[in-house]
């Protein structure tokens, strides 16, 4: 039996055409990415979180000379989240990055580490949360929840 899966998420051409609250997560994003540490891929990454009580959670992510000891920026925020204030939700993650990893038409999503994170940060908060990615050509992808970018999660 064939069975089809399929979904639907928004796509702005700009973050002009974003909410005001979702605009300044982007901003936050942005500035977030400033603290990356890349010597090595060279490619920025910033990832601002929006709270429940309107506060926000940044990560960058860290590069170290041993590769797999670094870590995403999503999951820097994530997880010092669940370290520090662990009984607040997260209600949306914001993300950017720079660098010539990213060409011209390439979208910026979340590595699959990443997304198995946030599918479990959904599981234990009990409630989902917004992901938005803005792209190498200034446009910005919104997705709803993290099921749509992992379906058939691990645990689920
Ligand atoms: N990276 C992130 O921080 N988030 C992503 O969603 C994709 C990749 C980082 C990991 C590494 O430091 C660099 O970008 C290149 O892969």
């Amino acid at each position: 039996m064939k069975k089809q899966f399929s979904f639907e998420y928004d796509l702005f051409i700009s973050i002009n055409d974003l909410t005001s609250e979702q605009r300044s997560l982007m901003l936050e994003a942005e500035k977030a990415m400033k603290n990356a540490y890349a010597p090595y891929s060279k490619f920025k990454v910033g990832a601002a979180l929006l709270l429940d009580n309107g506060k926000y959670v940044y990560g960058s992510n860290q590069e170290n000379k041993a590769y797999p000891s670094g870590l995403c920026a999503e999951r820097v925020a994530l997880f010092s989240v669940g370290a520090q204030l662990p009984d607040r939700k997260v209600t949306k993650i914001a993300i950017v990055g720079e660098g010539a990893l990213l060409g011209n038409n390439d979208i910026l999503t979340p590595c699959g580490s990443c997304r198995q994170v946030m599918s479990e940060f959904v599981e234990k908060q009990d409630e989902k949360f917004e992901i938005l990615m803005r792209n190498h050509d200034g446009s910005v992808l919104v997705f709803d929840s993290i099921d749509k970018l992992l379906p058939f999660t691990f645990g689920s």
